[in-house]
C-alpha cells in the first residue's frame, strides 16, 4: 500500500491555510469534549464534541491529501467501525478497563507500524535532508515515537491478559527487575541517541532502529508483569497517557497537527488521571509503576483475621430501618458492579424517597475499579446526578444521617485509613460512615475483603447490621420487604 496518504501530511508548511484552522478546530472540540467528560451531566456532550472534532480531523485529512486508494481507506473504515459498534454494544461495564487496554495496544502497535514504515520510505514521508538522509530531529522522533509505541503494545497486552483473567493478576517478580528494567530503560535511549546522531538514510539503513523496537517490545511486558491486577487500572491510564505521546511523537514524523494536539491531549490527561487515582488510593505513582503491590501478605490478603463478634440482620430488617429513617446515605462499591445491583437499588430508593426518606449516594473517587465506575453504572439505572456526590462534599453529611448504606464497598469505608499507620491503606480519604446512627452493610461473607485485603473495623461496630448476601440479591428482597 503507499504511503503518499501520511507522506503528503509530511509538510507542514505545505497544509492548505484552512486545513490548518481545521485541525484547530478540531483541537477545540477535543478540548471540549475533555471538558464535558469530567460532569455524568455533560458526557453525552462530551462525547458529541469528541466525534466531532475527529469527523472534523479526518475529513480534513483525507481532504487535502492525494490518497492512492479511497477504497481500501473506505473498506478499512467501514471494518473498523463495524468491529468498534458491535465490541461497545457487546461489552459489560465490569469489563471496560479491558477493553481499553486492548485498544490502548493498537494505538501503540499503530504507532510503531507508523515509525517503521517512515524509516522504510523517508523520502515519501518528507523527512529527509537534500543528501536522502533522514533528518536528525526526525531520527529522534521516529526513535522516540517507535519506543514509546512498542512499550504501549505490549504493556496493554499483558494488561489486558491480566484484567481479564487469561493471566493470573498476580503481580510476578523476577530477581533484579528493578535493575533490568532500568538498565533495558538506559539502553534504549542510548540507542535512539546512537541512532540520531549515526546520520543513516532510510530503507533499512540504520538497523538501530530494529533493535530499539525489539527492546522496548521486551520492557513493555517486564514493566506490567510485576504489577498485580488491582493497580491496572492505574497502569491503564498511564499507558493511556503512553499511547498520546506516542501518537503525538508520531504527528512530528507526519507533519500532522491534529495528531499532535490529540497526543498531546491523550497524553496529559492520561497522566494526570493516573496521578488523581494514585492520590485517591493514596499510593505513590512510583510504588505503583514498580509494581510488586498484593505479591505478599504484607498487604492483609492471607492474614488470618482473628474472629470478633458482629451483628447479623435480614432485608425485613433493613426495610424497617430504611423506611423509619429522615436521611440514608448510600455508598456503593466495586461488589455493586460484581453484583450488577444498580437497578434494584434505584428501586429501592425511589421506594424510600416515595416514603418520605432523603436518599443520597456518596461516591469515592477509587470506588470500584475504574475512575467514575460508580456514576456509570448510577446513571445507567438513571439515578438522578444531583443525588449524586463526591466524597468531599457529603463527608460532613454522615454525622446527620440516620442510615449510612453500605453495598459491596469496603476499604472506603475502611475507619484504619485514618487511624492505622501500619495499614496499606493508612491515609486514603474514606467516608465517615462511623458517624451515621446505624449502618447496614451488604457484602457476600465475613471472609471477604476488599482490594486492600484489610479487615474492616466497621463489620463490628455498635450500630454496624451485616446483609451478608450478594448486593442484587439482598436490595431485591429489602424492595419486596419494603412493598
Ligand atoms: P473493595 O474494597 O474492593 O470491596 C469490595 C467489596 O465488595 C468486598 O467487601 C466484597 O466482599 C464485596 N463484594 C464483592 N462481590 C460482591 C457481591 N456480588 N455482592 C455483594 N458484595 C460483594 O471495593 P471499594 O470499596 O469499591 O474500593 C475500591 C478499591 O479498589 C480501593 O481500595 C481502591 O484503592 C481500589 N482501586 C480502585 C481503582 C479505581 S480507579 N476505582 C483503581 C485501582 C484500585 P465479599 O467478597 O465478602 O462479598
Amino acid at each position: 500500500m503507499s504511503f503518499s496518504i501520511l507522506a503528503s501530511a509530511a509538510d507542514g508548511a505545505g497544509t492548505p491555510a484552512w486545513a490548518m484552522l481545521a485541525y484547530l478546530i478540531a483541537g477545540v472540540f477535543f478540548i471540549l469534549a475533555l471538558r464535558g467528560l469530567s460532569s455524568p451531566a455533560s458526557s453525552r456532550a462530551g462525547n458529541r464534541y469528541g466525534m466531532l472534532g475527529m469527523l472534523i480531523a479526518v475529513v480534513t485529512t483525507l481532504a487535502t491529501h492525494e490518497i492512492a486508494n479511497i477504497a481500501e481507506i473506505g473498506i478499512a473504515m467501514s471494518l473498523g467501525g463495524v468491529i468498534g459498534v458491535t465490541v461497545a454494544r457487546k461489552i459489560a461495564m465490569t469489563a471496560m478497563p479491558e477493553l481499553v487496554a486492548g485498544f490502548h495496544s493498537l494505538v501503540g502497535l499503530a504507532a510503531v507500524v507508523v515509525g517503521l514504515a517512515a524509516w522504510l520510505d523517508p523520502a515519501s514521508f518528507g523527512i529527509t535532508d537534500a543528501a536522502g538522509q533522514i533528518l536528525m530531529v526526525s531520527r529522534v522522533e521516529l526513535g522516540l515515537g517507535i519506543a514509546i509505541g512498542a512499550i504501549t503494545f505490549s504493556g496493554s497486552v499483558i494488561a489486558f491478559l491480566k484484567l481479564s483473567g487469561r493471566m493470573s493478576g498476580n503481580p510476578i517478580l523476577l530477581p533484579m527487575r528493578h535493575v533490568i528494567n532500568l538498565g533495558t530503560l538506559v539502553a534504549i535511549l542510548g540507542m535512539i541517541a546512537a541512532y540520531a546522531m549515526s546520520g543513516a538514510g532510510g530503507g533499512g539503513e540504520g538497523q538501530m532502529i530494529i533493535y530499539i523496537t525489539i527492546a522496548a517490545f521486551l520492557i513493555g511486558f517486564l514493566l506490567i508483569i510485576p504489577i498485580g491486577g488491582a493497580d491496572m487500572p492505574v497502569v491503564v491510564s498511564m499507558l493511556n497517557s503512553y499511547s498520546g505521546w506516542a501518537a503525538a511523537a508520531m504527528g512530528f514524523t507526519l507533519g500532522n497537527t491534529a495528531m499532535i494536539i490529540t497526543g498531546a491531549l491523550v497524553g496529559s490527561s492520561g497522566a494526570i488521571l493516573s496521578y488523581i487515582m494514585c492520590r485517591a488510593m493514596n499510593r505513590s505513582f512510583i510504588s505503583v509503576i514498580a509494581g510488586g503491590f498484593g505479591a505478599d501478605d504484607s498487604s492483609g490478603g492471607g492474614e488470618a483475621r482473628e474472629a470478633r463478634p458482629y451483628k447479623q440482620g435480614s432485608a425485613e430488617d433493613a426495610a424497617f430501618m430504611l423506611e423509619q429513617a429522615e436521611k440514608v446515605i448510600i455508598i456503593p462499591g466495586y461488589g455493586m458492579a460484581v453484583a450488577q445491583a444498580q437497578h434494584a437499588l434505584r428501586e429501592m430508593c425511589d421506594m424510600l424517597e416515595e416514603k418520605g426518606v432523603e436518599v443520597k449516594f456518596a461516591i469515592h473517587p477509587v470506588a470500584g475499579r475504574m475512575p467514575g465506575h460508580m456514576n456509570v453504572l448510577l446513571a445507567e439505572a438513571s439515578v438522578d446526578y444531583d443525588k449524586v456526590f463526591e466524597l468531599e462534599d457529603i463527608n460532613s453529611e454522615f454525622a446527620q444521617a440516620d442510615v449510612a448504606f453500605i453495598i459491596g464497598a469496603n476499604d472506603v469505608v475502611n475507619p484504619a485509613a485514618k487511624t492505622d499507620k501500619s495499614s496499606p491503606i493508612y491515609g486514603m480519604p474514606v467516608f465517615d460512615v462511623d458517624k451515621a446512627k446505624q449502618v447496614f452493610f451488604i457484602k457476600r461473607s465475613m471472609g471477604g475483603v476488599g482490594y486492600a485485603g484489610v479487615d474492616n473495623d466497621v463489620f463490628y461496630m455498635n450500630q454496624t447490621v451485616m446483609l451478608l448476601s450478594d448486593a442484587k440479591k439482598m436490595v431485591e428482597e429489602i424492595v419486596k420487604a419494603l412493598d
